[in-house]
């Protein structure tokens, strides 16, 4: 029992190292959360995991609190696994520093700059829309991470694709270094003899180059994103690098490209196809599908918080010094919100309490952390599927395996392979 009379969550911290349930949240971390949640009869329980007191968050009031952290009982905690990996930015900074930066950061996603950024997808989506080749099959993932990649690296660092395809094609190859690094850091750092150092060192090196190429295009191009980080005077030289650095890493392209490509799995199905028409004549249909969508696939698992003053998280009190991982995807299918959590059932959004629902998904964050970005991701997204339905239909290609992996972006493993074709009206 905690001294303001609430229980400590359930479950055990183990024994340092025999105890560590690492590999078994790795494995397969769905299943690892709904197991232990069962086990423990609680969606809050304590493990050790990287060699630390954790405790898992799963249940949708958990997240809640959790967002709302406020007593300020909570700091981000990401720097441990990626500070090296980015350099200073707004996800390793904490307190009133970590205020003043979201302020400045929101300046670059007003509704005027919303307007200019809309202007540079609907080119790009269009370019890439037109040149699909419909004779064969497709795999959409790939497709859509080359589309989204192009336009985070237009937006951005101004490049054009079409004009600077060897230095385009370098940056994206450095990001992919970049990434491989990022994931190769929570297992290598913490879990002696996982992970690859080389792999690390390579990322290491891609950041240095990153980060070279990104100060020439700050001096070569004259207008754009980097412009307007530029104007905010809070930021100096290795803010804004450091900031271009995280935006342009291939996290960003990847948890899109998420998002996209859960979409066409479903309405890609053979009784689903009429969906896509659906959406294209009824706009509600259309948002209760990407609610869904969200619900069911968010593109990250969760999230961490390293705790520093005694808080509580759904009735149980949570000590200074331990660790929490709150999960986006178990508290998306906490039986206490949603009706057969299991089904997706876009259906379930036509309520009239759809806006009290809404705030019951997390995939963007919430409050005071929230995703500064979100507003252009729906700016990507929309763009992107209301020209593909306008243009095309798609079928998934027969006999292909969805299972879906969650780490470190959840997608199906393998590409997702369907085949388009022009619509007729
Ligand atoms: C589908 C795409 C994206 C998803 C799913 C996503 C999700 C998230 C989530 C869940 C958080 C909160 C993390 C936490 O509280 O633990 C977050 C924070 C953040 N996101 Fe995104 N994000 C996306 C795209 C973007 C884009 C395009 C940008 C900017 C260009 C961006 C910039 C940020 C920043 C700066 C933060 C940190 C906010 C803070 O620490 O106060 N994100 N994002």
């Amino acid at each position: 029992m905690a001294d303001n009379g609430t229980k400590h969550p359930p479950g055990s911290a183990g024994i340092p190292l025999l105890g560590d349930k690492s590999y078994d949240f790795y494995k397969d971390p769905p299943s690892f959360f709904e197991k232990n949640a069962k086990h423990y009869k609680s969606r809050v329980f304590l493990t050790r995991f990287l060699l630390k007191p954790t405790v898992f968050v799963g249940s949708s009031q958990g997240l809640i609190d959790i967002f709302a952290d406020k007593d300020n009982c909570n700091e981000l905690g990401y720097k441990t696994f990626l500070g090296q990996i980015f350099g200073e930015n707004i996800l390793f900074t904490d307190g009133k520093p970590a205020e003043q930066l979201r302020e400045a950061l929101f300046q670059l996603f007003t509704d005027d700059c919303i307007k200019t950024y809309q202007q540079t997808v609907d080119r790009i989506v269009d370019k890439a829309i037109q040149s699909l080749d419909t004779s064969k099959p497709l795999c959409i993932y790939a497709f859509f991470k080359r589309l989204v990649t192009e336009i985070c690296l237009t937006l951005f660092l101004g490049l054009d694709f079409d004009e600077m395809k060897d230095l385009s094609e370098t940056i994206s190859s450095l990001t992919t270094t970049h990434w491989h690094g990022i994931i190769s850091m929570p297992l290598s750092v913490k879990v002696p003899g996982l992970g690859s150092q080389s792999t690390y060192s390579k990322a290491l090196q891609a950041k240095i180059e990153l980060l070279k190429v990104i100060e020439a295009r700050r001096k070569e191009d004259k207008k754009g994103f980097h412009v307007k980080l530029e104007e905010i005077d809070e930021l100096d030289d290795s803010t804004i690098n450091n900031h271009l650095l995280l935006f342009t890493s291939a996290l960003v392209p990847k948890a899109i490209s998420s998002l996209l490509t859960s979409f066409i799995v479903e309405t890609g199905k053979p009784d689903k196809i009429s969906w896509q028409k659906a959406c294209l004549l009824d706009e509600e249909f259309h948002e209760h599908l990407l609610l869904e969508v969200q619900r069911f696939y968010p593109p990250f698992f969760g999230g961490r918080r390293e705790v520093i003053k005694d808080f509580v998280v759904d009735g149980y009190t949570i000590p200074a010094g331990q660790s929490i991982v709150y999960s986006t995807t178990a508290a998306h299918r906490d039986p206490l919100v949603f009706n057969n959590p299991d089904q997706f059932y876009p259906g379930r959004w036509n309520t009239s309490n759809k806006e009290e629902l809404k705030k019951k998904l997390f995939c963007f964050g919430k409050d005071n952390r929230s995703c500064v970005g979100d507003r252009l991701v729906w700016v990507i997204i929309n763009t992107i599927l209301k020209k593909m339905m306008t243009k095309y239909e798609w079928s998934l290609v027969e006999n292909q395996d969805i299972n879906y992996k969650w780490l470190p972006v959840s997608k199906p493993k393998s590409g997702v392979i369907c085949q388009l074709t022009e619509r007729s009206s």
